[in-house]
């Protein structure tokens, strides 16, 4: 950044590839909707201009990670790009084992298919939808703990994605002995990408010493969540991002990732983790199903793309953008009346339908009417984050998840203000016509993870 005191914080990267857009029509995206059954991941992504679905696998990445993509040693065993790898990761994250993944959800795979059986529990501030499924599908139960500000989407708190310590406590008093680890997932993206702060790291830390069990991170966010700490945290302000980074890992005896997300990379992700002898059997089962311990289901590309991603992603320069433009949105919708999870997370922006929608029961998927009014409007792609996502019990039943939320996730370097001003627009006028927008109700669905591929229909 220049000296100046400029209000604008421009973009730190100049374009220097570009991928048009097609433009659509509202007959085009209605028809595009009713073929979809309503469910936006079963969208053809061509026909949709901005794509705000996930934040996961979709930035831009740099002309020295495209560099490292030609740069990349395919030798199956011991290629250099693999240390390169290894050696980002650990500059990051010095945890002793490092076993790269094809993405965030292998590495949860591998991890509680180790750890995990029936009689379990494992407890997190909030379990991403892989995380639970993986968990669930050891036979293992995953209890969210977040703290009581983080379920309500109008409150404000500098630290919303922080886990409930004293529920941990109490949960490990009454049966520690089920509990295989703890998890912490930095920033809460399911609770609407909202950060946890060091010393609730610490707290949780010092519980976890207390009864003996080890503490992981799902740490697909780190770099957001490291900025957070250092612009609202005491004591962190004059810290550097990738300090306060090893600060975390040092709380830490693993980690799950996914490269998707802060690094910067389309592709990857990793275990790492301390403990020699769970080290070892997770290798055996990576072997299984990802590959050879130095490649893990990646190519040598991916693994140079991962390792340059690691670099730019702790970059001042670079987050204080990222950070600047999810909340330029943020405050926009916020001005427009729209109701949205305050302060705003570091990857989205997470408009409350059930607030929004106030006259569509829970159980009639008020964030999944919005996402689809959206895109109807203007060709957005969003997410429900509710109860579609989480609503379905295991046993079959349904109940309405904490909270419905509709996640404008923003792709990293990828889209510019003139986008998010016209995403703005698109958003400000399915507000004016909020109440008359439908319920849905769900025509088909799998057992589990139901949001990837449930059928819907508009009720009334
Ligand atoms: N943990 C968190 C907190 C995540 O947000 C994700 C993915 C994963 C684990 C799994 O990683 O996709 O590489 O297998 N989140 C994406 C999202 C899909 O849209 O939020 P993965």
């Amino acid at each position: 950044m220049t000296d100046e005191p400029y209000r604008t914080i421009i973009e730190p990267f100049r374009i220097h590839s570009v991928e048009p857009m097609r433009m659509t029509t509202r007959a085009e995206r209605v028809a595009a909707l009713a073929a979809a059954g309503y469910n936006l991941f079963e969208l053809h992504s061509q026909d949709v201009l901005i794509d705000l679905l996930t934040d996961s696998g979709t930035g831009a990445m740099s002309a020295e990670q495209w560099a490292g993509i030609q740069r990349g040693n395919e030798a199956y065993a011991g290629a250099p790009s693999f240390y390169r790898f290894l050696d980002a990761v650990t500059t990051l994250f010095p945890f002793r084992h490092v076993l790269p993944t094809h993405q965030g959800r292998a590495a949860e795979k591998i991890l509680f298919t180790a750890i995990g059986r029936p009689g379990l529990v494992v407890p997190n501030n909030t379990h991403f939808d892989t995380t639970r499924a993986n968990i669930e599908f050891s036979g293992a139960q995953a209890v969210d703990l977040p703290v009581p500000e983080g379920l309500v989407p109008s409150v404000r708190h500098p630290f919303k994605g922080n886990l409930d310590v004293a529920a941990l406590d109490r949960l490990l008093a009454g049966r520690a002995d089920t509990v295989p680890l703890v998890m912490v997932t930095v920033t809460n993206n399911s609770g609407g990408g909202q950060p946890v702060s060091m010393a609730n790291l610490r707290a949780v830390r010092e519980v976890c010493d207390r009864y003996g069990k080890p503490l992981f991170l799902d740490a697909c966010r780190f770099a957001e969540n490291a900025w957070f700490i250092r612009e609202r945290e005491p004591g962190y302000a004059d810290v550097a991002v990738a300090d306060i980074v090893r600060e975390m890992a040092g709380l830490a005896d693993g980690m799950t990732m996914s490269a998707k997300k802060d690094p910067l990379a389309n592709m990857g992700g990793w275990l790492a983790l301390n403990d020699d002898d769970l080290a070892e059997q997770c290798r055996s089962l990576e072997i299984l199903t990802e590959g050879f311990p130095t490649y893990g289901g990646l190519a040598g590309r991916d693994l140079e793309a991962i390792a340059q991603g690691l670099t730019e992603c702790v970059s001042e320069d670079y987050l204080r953008y990222r950070i600047r433009s999810v909340a330029y949105l943020g405050e926009a919708l916020e001005a427009a009346g729209v109701p949205v999870v305050v302060p705003f997370g570091g990857h989205a922006v997470f408009i409350d339908a059930r607030a929004m929608l106030g006259h569509i029961n829970p159980l009639r998927y008020p964030g999944q009417s919005l996402a689809c009014a959206l895109y109807e409007e203007g060709g957005v792609r969003s997410c429900e984050i509710g109860t579609v996502m989480f609503g379905l019990n295991p046993d079959g039943t349904e109940t309405p998840a904490a909270m419905d939320l509709v996640r404008l996730a923003i792709p990293r370097r990828t889209y510019t203000q003139s986008h998010m001003d016209y995403l703005i627009e698109v958003v400000a006028r399915v507000a004016k016509r909020a109440d008359s927008l439908p319920g849905m109700r769900i025509v088909s669905q799998p057992r589990q993870l139901r949001h990837f591929t449930a059928r819907f229909e508009p009720v009334g």
